[in-house]
């Protein structure tokens, strides 16, 4: 078997090779670390042929829907994912077959309604259902900790206690540990009369992940996060510094349209001087009217640049293909001490 581990702040993600066929899975993919995958596997020779999710995240971005699109193979989850693309939905006690190897899924409810445990020969992936020293909390969307109790304690625990366990999360560097370590030294694992257990997973009074609102509502819908829509206008226009447009303004030379994309009252405030006001969010409905020729170079400013990116997209996309976004939006300006002007619209 050919095994990668990734680790991605607290998160792990795992590619499991057949060094036979050179089929791989990937499991639990981070959106931040897609160019780490792809190029460990080429590196190592394999080929994802699966995308697995252990569960559906709410602390970090899932890459699957986004590998999915990019090497064309099935998203695996568990049958109680609410995912819509996902394209394989696995029972318990069904397999994956990868190459020469098998991904023999456990169905462990409690940490979320889908989560499952995959055993590869000389291992486990537990997903959130046991870490190394902890369980997956319960507190979150479709949590139940007397689900967890028995996941734990009738399935996870009851398999080979040589077993490696590989978890989705490790926040102390720690590689892996086995079953039988677990059932020795996890705190919570010493807690087994059910109810009692159940007690302590609901006073664990930990806080809410960052980012969970957006971890579920892409993990569970396929839908873009914030920084992958700014990560793809950004990719799709060019920029201008702050002092190559000092430069074009000074010079005069350039016929450059400077187009600011802030609401009224901060273009009132200050901007630079001859600068044409379109709020951000008037921009598809009014451009004919205010940018009457699409061959006119655009640089289009913000506050901070990220709302000018999506406006300049915006503007490629309609077909001014001159339109340049300000690196640096206008509070760069202002703190290199350049002119402003305030008031109304010229
Ligand atoms: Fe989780």
């Amino acid at each position: 078997m050919i095994f990668e581990t990734v680790v991605s702040g607290g998160c792990r993600s795992y590619v499991v090779g057949c060094e036979g066929t050179c089929a791989a899975a990937l499991i639990d993919p981070e959106l931040s670390q897609i160019d780490r995958y792809l190029a460990l596997a080429a590196r190592d020779g394999l080929r994802i042929r699966y995308i697995v999710d252990t569960h559906t995240h709410a602390d970090h971005f899932s890459a699957a829907q986004q590998l999915k699109s990019q090497l064309g193979v099935p998203v695996v989850m568990h049958r109680a994912s609410p995912a819509p693309f996902v394209d394989l939905r696995l029972q318990g006690g069904e397999m994956l077959i990868v190459g020469n190897l098998r991904l023999q899924a456990l169905h462990t409810p409690g940490h979320t309604i889908d989560s499952m445990c995959l055993q590869v020969e000389d291992r486990v992936f537990t997903g959130d259902t046991l870490l190394i020293g902890a369980t997956g909390r319960t507190d979150l969307p479709t949590g139940d900790a007397a689900a967890l109790f028995e996941s734990l304690f009738e399935g996870v625990l009851k398999l080979d206690p040589a077993l490696k366990v590989f978890p989705a999360h490790e926040y102390k560097g720690r590689s892996h540990s086995t079953i039988e370590q677990e059932l020795a030294e996890n705190p919570r694992l010493k807690v087994r009369e059910r109810g009692a257990f159940i007690e302590m997973m609901h006073n664990l009074n930990l806080t809410m992940p960052t980012h969970i609102t957006e971890a579920l509502r892409t993990n569970m819908t396929g839908g873009k996060t914030v920084a992958q829509m700014l990560a793809e206008a950004a990719a799709s226009v060019p920029f201008m510094s702050l002092g190559e447009l000092k430069m074009c303004l000074d010079s005069g030379r350039d016929e450059l349209i400077v187009l600011d994309v802030r609401e009224r009252d901060a273009y009132e405030e200050g901007h630079i001087a001859g600068a044409r006001l379109l709020p951000r969010g008037q921009l598809e409905l009014r451009v004919n009217q205010e940018l009457t020729d699409p061959t006119r170079r655009i640089l289009v400013c913000c506050e901070f640049g990220r709302v000018s990116t999506l406006a300049t997209a915006t503007l490629r996309q309609m077909g001014f293909q001159r339109a340049v976004a300000l690196d640096g939006g206008m509070k760069g300006w202002r703190e290199a001490g350049h002119a402003l002007t305030a008031g109304n619209i010229p």
